[in-house]
């Protein structure tokens, strides 16, 4: 997608001015009709192309939405972002390194390709490869285990119960042997920590998880505040494994146009293909964007300029 960045007086950094900024950059998308919903996964196909919401959480908790910010959607690649701060949280920053990777692979999100160019490494918790070793990485070698500690994760991240939507996770189950071939590929390099059909399962349910745009956003503040939840006070992560997981998210958010999104919006994200994109601005605050369709590398194209828009006006982009 191209972004273009209006060129509007740039508003100040003050809360106050967040619901017409929100209100404005809904405005001025919400007729974009470029893109096209994610058909790989046919469930995906289904959903209504028109929705659009955006909402913003501060590192204090305030909430600030337009659109259809209540409406659940699949987490899919979002999740990863979650799931890897799990396993850093368990595992420890080194073993990420090392047992998965942190390099930008610059290719497609399902790439064969990067991990035979990268010495059979998954490359990136963001990328599928990564995220299934992270996932194989967690502790525990049960169902149970695996997925307990997800779901309980989410959940606080959210501050609410989140739930698999079945119909995604059903149809993401019988349509996924790419990624079945990318774990066992994995496994035969020695680069896989489980047994591939609970890791894919779990990963296949990770990504099937719904939520709104406000619970991205909340799960998100929990970046922009150092790891400790802004709502429940809670602290979810160490402050420093907060920073490498925006670090990958900078290197990785947005696979391929990684580059193009660090130059052009200069913050931190990551997008999934069920149309979502979750940007964070360190220590101020989180932003999530939902809209369906997606450019050819699998990022919502009404996402993008929302908080293309919405850094510009507030003036914090950090590159
Ligand atoms: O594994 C997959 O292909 C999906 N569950 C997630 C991919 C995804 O969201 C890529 N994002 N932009």
């Amino acid at each position: 997608v191209v972004l273009v960045t209006p060129s509007y007086a740039k508003t100040p950094p003050s809360e106050s001015r967040f619901e017409q900024v929100l209100s404005t950059a809904h405005a001025l998308y919400k007729d974009v009709q470029a893109g096209a919903n994610a058909d790989y996964i046919p469930a995906l196909a289904k959903v209504d192309s028109n929705l659009f919401g955006i909402a913003i959480v501060t590192a204090q908790g305030k909430v600030y939405s337009k659109g259809d910010v209540d409406t659940e959607f699949s987490i899919q690649s979002i999740s990863k972002v979650f799931t890897l701060s799990l396993a850093m949280e368990q595992q420890g920053a080194d073993a990420i390194q090392e047992k998965i990777g942190v390099n930008a692979t610059g290719l497609p999100f399902n790439s064969v390709t990067a991990i035979e160019l990268n010495q059979a490494r998954a490359v990136n918790p963001l990328v599928n490869a990564g995220a299934m070793a992270t996932v194989s990485l967690l502790d525990g070698d049960t169902d149970k285990q695996k997925w307990g500690s997800i779901a309980h994760w989410y959940n606080d991240f959210a501050n609410r119960k989140l739930t698999v939507l079945d119909d995604i996770y059903k149809s993401e189950s019988a349509t996924n042997g790419h990624n079945r071939a990318i774990a066992e590929l994995l496994k035969s390099y020695d680069r896989f920590y489980a047994d591939v059909d609970l890791a894919l399962d779990v990963y296949t349910r990770q990504c099937s998880v719904g939520v709104t745009t406000k619970d991205l956003a909340m799960m998100a503040s929990v970046l922009a505040n150092a790891g400790v939840h802004p709502i429940t006070g809670k602290k979810l992560m160490e402050p420093e494994n907060v920073s490498r997981v925006l670090a990958v998210m900078t290197t990785a958010g947005l696979y391929e146009t990684s580059g193009d999104w660090a130059y052009q919006v200069g913050l931190p994200a990551k997008s999934g293909v069920g149309g979502g994109i979750i940007a964070v601005v360190p220590g101020k605050f989180a932003i999530a964007v939902f809209s369906p369709k997606l450019d050819k590398a699998g990022n919502s194209v009404r996402a993008q300029l929302a908080i293309d828009y919405i850094a510009e006006k507030t003036d914090v982009r950090i590159f």
